[in-house]
């Protein structure tokens, strides 16, 4: 049912204020959904830094940024490849040495479908590697800088959460057995809202003062799955960008740049993103959040299994 606190229309951009001094982080800023969200963040005089991995699309991206807001925008791009935990590292050193306040670290960045079974050179299974461990790193390694100012950790997710195995596979993170792209993503998604979740209450536990919020982009029209999807996949997506039940780019944006920037939003342990059909389209707001996302021992399980596969220590 339709979220009705911003409206009949959802939550839009026109709610955000002069953003000025404000300074927003997103991974996988190059295209897509996080494009989107700098461009609406530049446009309200805040400064991005985006952290991408394909520096030639990052500095088409930034050009385009600097052609629309000027040369002087400030909008900047940190090489980071989130599948490999040491360029994870290193591109957070980057973000700690030239970037004073973080108002937000927006977890955007993804590849999805990815046909065959692949693992990334730390030797996790590609989608799980890049979308949950990655983040895992970065978000430890940038929470005391997001905390300095209060600000927040966002997590974007997918409806794909409710469309795999609907808990983690501790037996076989890596699918030794049985891989699927689809249920492989699904299960990359669930375990990046877990991760989430088990934040918050660690967060609330150590009363240290970030706020994490979870959202999703509902189906919208970006390059996910012609970056990385099959070739029938693909299709299948090009035929339903031609329907109603895909929007544009722009408001896949808008949940996580809410996310990131609402006053209003109090409730963390939600899902936010579109209300309407399916929750695929439509105004944006409070969605609907399934328990087996924040069933709390394989939360617990899994944060535990994420320090010891990544050797990376949250300490909180
Ligand atoms: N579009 C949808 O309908 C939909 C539905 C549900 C959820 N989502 C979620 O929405 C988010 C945004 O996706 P999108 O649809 O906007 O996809 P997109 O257009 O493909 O953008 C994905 C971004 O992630 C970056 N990326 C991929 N692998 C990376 C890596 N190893 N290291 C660093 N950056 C990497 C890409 O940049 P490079 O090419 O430079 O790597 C790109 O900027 C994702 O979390 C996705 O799971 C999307």
């Amino acid at each position: 049912m339709a979220d009705l606190t911003f409206g009949p229309r959802g939550w839009t951009p026109e709610r955000l204020g002069n953003l000025a001094g404000k300074t927003y982080v997103i991974t996988g800023a190059n295209a897509g959904a996080g494009f989107q969200a700098a461009r609406i963040l530049l446009g309200k005089g805040a400064e991005v830094v985006m952290l991408n991995r394909s520096a030639e699309k990052s500095a088409a991206a930034v050009k385009e940024l600097k052609q629309e807001f000027g040369a002087a925008a400030p909008v900047r791009f940190i090489r980071m490849d989130l599948a490999e935990q040491a360029s994870v590292r290193m591109a957070a050193e980057e973000v700690l040495k030239t970037t004073p306040r973080i108002d937000a670290l927006i977890c955007n960045a993804a590849i999805a479908q990815v046909p065959t079974r692949k693992l990334t050179p730390n030797g996790f299974e590609s989608q799980l590697g890049t979308n949950h461990y990655g983040h895992f790193t970065l978000c430890g390694m940038l929470f005391d800088r997001i905390e300095e100012a209060q600000g927040r950790i966002v997590v974007v997710a997918s409806l794909g959460y409710n469309m795999g195995l609907k808990t983690i596979r501790f037996d076989d993170m890596n699918w030794d057995e049985g891989y699927g792209a689809n249920t492989a993503y699904s299960q990359s998604k669930l375990a990046q809202m877990m991760f989430a979740y088990e934040l918050q209450d660690q967060v609330k536990a150590a009363g240290r003062n970030v706020e994490v919020y979870v959202c999703h982009p509902g189906s919208s029209a970006t390059s996910l799955i012609s970056t990385s999807g099959s070739r029938t996949m693909r299709f299948v997506w090009w035929l339903m960008t031609k329907t109603p039940m895909v929007q544009t780019a722009e408001q896949g944006a808008y949940p996580e740049v809410m996310c990131a920037t609402e006053e209003a939003l109090t409730e963390q342990r939600a899902l936010y993103g579109p209300t309407g059909a399916r929750e695929f389209v439509g105004p944006v707001g409070r969605g609907t959040l399934n328990a087996h996302a924040h069933d709390k021992p394989v939360m617990v399980r899994l944060w535990e299994r994420s320090e010891k596969d990544t050797g990376f220590s949250w300490g909180l």
